[in-house]
């Protein structure tokens, strides 16, 4: 029958045999499948396994510290945290459209990713011969991957990389669902901050700034996001909704008044959604106490932001996020 701890064995005794004394490289997104992943093949593989992060500056508030610290604590990893934070933002200068942005994140993203590959390969330990995927059972259905059993098939690495090296891909989740990925996360002893993870985007924040990105944008939008995301934990709702995207309206400003004085501020958009599988959607009904408190605190604590506003529209015709 079933169980968290009978997949943890089997893969692990799979993952162990199938790489043997080779390594193996994973790139973690601080998503809850790629983190379950990667500490399935530590387990299993220790030391031959090194993870490699991506700080694209894009993240919310310490989420980057999460992986860093309560990731690693809680696995051991042997991790690379690359600081690309001032490339994406060079990248991305000057850019406001939607996907423009997207393109400009995932190019820079391989790009960043590639170099780190390069010089784990171009070190001197044994041949790096995998790679490891969190793909789970529905991405491998969407895309026509069938039932098949074999968990490896290969991969043809684009650019940056002698074009004939080839990795053996590992996804040992390809057997499991949304909520089977949690289970063995949280068997594994990974942090609930982690196992629990809402959606959220990989070109993160950039595509929830409508117009430029910037470093003071995001700061802002990191402090607006921090408080929305404490306040519908503390009112006990993570579980209720999908996800809340948080959102900047760079481009639009708006009066207003506070102390003794007008202000001229930016409006920020709060997007709570509920969902099964993100292709449709509906406005989360939360509670009015908790918009308030959200409210509130967001415009007292954050400076250039005094409007706060709720998104009403379900999905279609909105989607999701707001680029
Ligand atoms: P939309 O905005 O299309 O979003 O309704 C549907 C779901 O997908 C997430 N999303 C992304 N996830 N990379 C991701 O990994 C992306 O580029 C991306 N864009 C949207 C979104 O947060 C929602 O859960």
């Amino acid at each position: 029958s079933w169980t968290t701890g009978n997949v943890i064995e089997e893969q692990v005794a799979a993952i162990r045999e199938l790489v043997g004394d080779k390594r193996a490289i994973c790139a973690l997104s601080g998503g809850v499948d790629s983190a379950v992943a990667a500490a399935l093949v530590q387990k299993a593989i220790g030391s031959q396994l090194t993870c490699v992060y991506v700080d694209h500056g894009l993240m919310r508030k310490g989420e980057t510290q999460q992986v860093e610290k309560d990731f690693v604590a809680a696995t051991g990893v042997q991790l690379i945290v690359v600081d690309a934070e001032e490339r994406f933002l060079a990248a991305l200068a000057g850019v406001s459209d939607p996907e423009q942005k997207r393109k400009i994140i995932g190019r820079e993203f391989i790009r960043v990713f590639e170099q780190a590959q390069a010089d784990i390969i171009a070190d001197e330990g044994p041949a790096v011969e995998f790679l490891v995927q969190g793909t789970l059972y529905p991405d491998v259905v969407e895309s026509g991957g069938g039932t098949g059993t074999a968990n490896i098939k290969s991969h043809h690495n684009v650019g940056g990389l002698p074009e004939d090296l080839e990795f053996k891909l590992i996804e040992p989740l390809r057997k499991l669902f949304k909520d089977e990925v949690r289970m063995v996360g949280q068997e594994l002893g990974l942090p609930e901050e982690i196992v629990q993870r809402q959606p959220f985007p990989g070109p993160g924040l950039g595509i929830r700034i409508v117009g430029e990105v910037t470093k003071e944008r995001l700061d802002l939008l990191r402090d607006a996001d921090a408080i929305a995301r404490e306040e519908l934990t503390a009112a006990g709702l993570d579980r209720d909704i999908w996800q809340c995207p948080v959102v900047l309206l760079a481009d639009v400003r708006s009066v207003g008044v506070q102390g003794d004085g007008r202000t001229y501020g930016h409006p920020i958009v709060l997007r709570p959604v509920s969902s099964e599988d993100a292709m449709t959607a509906d406005w989360s009904r939360l509670p009015y106490d908790v918009l308030a408190k959200i409210s509130t605190r967001i415009t007292n604590e954050v400076s250039d932001v005094n409007r706060v506003v709720l998104d009403v529209t379900s999905k279609p015709p909105g989607t999701i996020e707001w680029e």
